[in-house]
């Protein structure tokens, strides 16, 4: 067995089943994987992953130490984790240090305990692998040829680390690939949202008033499922554009002050910090639900939650509800940590495919081409669209196909 540290090993034949019925729906991950499997391309790698270790990432590590590589792996949030996913990982040779429920220091041991293995590759979801290199243990980056990034929160962070100088080694952006956040971030998080509200509370969403907070691809996705299922949709934004793009989505768009007090749901999905404060909650309904899709759990202010309440239980699995001095109620879900990975399963099987195919074709590009920059550096074009041709062709979807005359129509300055 590798060496590990987990919470319940004997729980591996069920995480075997959710990894099987995953893997069943992840065809491009699949192909990429047969594609290269005869050149091992790597054998010789240590691969460190700070992801969420549920049953599609396991699909992605499986399929990383089918290529060759010896493979370690910590969750990236300390509620995403599925302690059967981790077992039957380790049975299958992988070295996982992580736990549902781990605390703060927990996390940073299990960090630090994937870096320890010196990898050669990183593949991050929120950059935390990245910066405990870089401030801790900088002789583990002598070792590291790059890396890949999962989501935008991780890569505001290189970006930060890039324009401080800081940034030791180059790290793809695949958060930002069209087949990653096209997809993930608007289907993915739209679904997997809905996904965590119904499982944790059960309650009707249609006729509610659903607050999203930040219009970017994830709140996009989250107003269109909230509206689709039938809640009055409004949005909370601080970049005019986007405030007036969900205008003309047809959403009711207001500040956080007035949306306040007209809220049944709030899903916070801006990626900053303390976006609903003490002066929102003062003013919320009793009853309300709220709820966090950003990467951290900083959105929705707990200490000022907690301030404000005389008292808290956990009134279901996942909620905890809050009283305040003058009896209303204010449920939060899932601790205020990603809710469709806390309290759901993350996004649904064939959105993890692309964007897992797309951290493996993305390793396999940082291993090929050894002297890129120390940068944060985009997927290179000609592999996104592959990882979305792919998808199509196992769809049995045709692409339509320019002839000469429209190529080279389209190539013309002259009439
Ligand atoms: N499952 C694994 N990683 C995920 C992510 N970053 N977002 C949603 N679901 C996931």
């Amino acid at each position: 067995m590798p060496e590990s540290r987990i919470a319940r090993p004997d729980l591996a034949p069920e995480g075997h089943r959710k990894i099987t019925w995953a893997w069943s729906a992840m065809p491009v991950l699949r192909l990429i994987q047969e594609r290269s499997r005869a050149r091992r391309p790597l054998s010789g790698i240590t691969v460190g992953a700070c992801l969420h270790l549920e049953a599609k990432t396991a699909c992605l590590l499986k399929a990383l130490k089918d290529l060759g590589a010896t493979v370690a792996a910590t969750g990236s949030n300390p509620l995403s984790t599925q302690n059967d996913v981790c077992a039957a990982l380790v049975e299958e040779g992988i070295s996982v240090f992580s736990r549902r429920g781990m605390d703060s220091s927990e996390y940073r041991e299990n960090l630090s305990a994937v870096l320890s293995l010196r990898p050669n590759l990183l593949i991050d979801d929120g950059a935390d692998l990245v910066a405990l290199v870089h401030e801790t243990m900088p002789h583990v980056a002598e070792g590291i040829l790059g890396g890949c990034e999962e989501t935008t929160t991780g890569i505001k962070r290189l970006r930060a680390m890039e324009k401080d100088g800081v940034l030791k080694f180059p790290m793809i952006a695949v958060n930002d690939a069209y087949s990653k956040f096209l997809f993930d971030n608007r289907y993915g998080t739209g679904q997997s949202v809905m996904d965590g509200l119904m499982r944790t509370t059960n309650v009707l969403l249609a006729g509610k008033s659903f607050v999203v907070a930040g219009y970017g691809w994830c709140g996009r996705g989250i107003a269109t499922r909230a509206a689709g299922l039938g809640a009055r949709v409004t949005v909370v934004e601080a970049d005019p554009h986007r405030a007036l793009e969900a205008l003309m989505d047809g959403r009711d768009v207001r500040s956080m002050e007035e949306a306040a007090p007209i809220g049944d749901f709030f899903v916070t999905a801006t990626g900053n910090i303390r976006v609903i404060r003490k002066e929102h909650l003062e003013r919320m309904k009793d009853g309300a639900i709220l709820a966090n899709a950003g990467h951290f759990n900083v959105e929705i202010d707990i200490p000022a939650l907690e301030e404000l309440s005389v008292s808290r239980e956990e009134t279901r699995a996942n909620i905890e509800t809050y009283t305040l001095a003058d009896g209303r109620r204010l449920h939060l879900l899932a601790e205020g940590r990603l809710v469709n990975l806390a309290a759901a399963d993350g996004h649904p099987i064939e959105i993890m495919d692309l964007s897992f195919a797309l951290q493996l074709l993305s390793s396999l590009y940082v291993l090929d081409h050894p002297s890129l920059p120390a940068k944060v550096l985009p997927v290179p074009g000609d592999l996104d669209s592959s990882v979305a041709e792919l998808k199509l062709e196992s769809l049995g979807i045709r692409l339509e196909v320019l002839t000469e005359e429209q190529k080279a129509y389209l190539e013309s300055w002259k009439e």
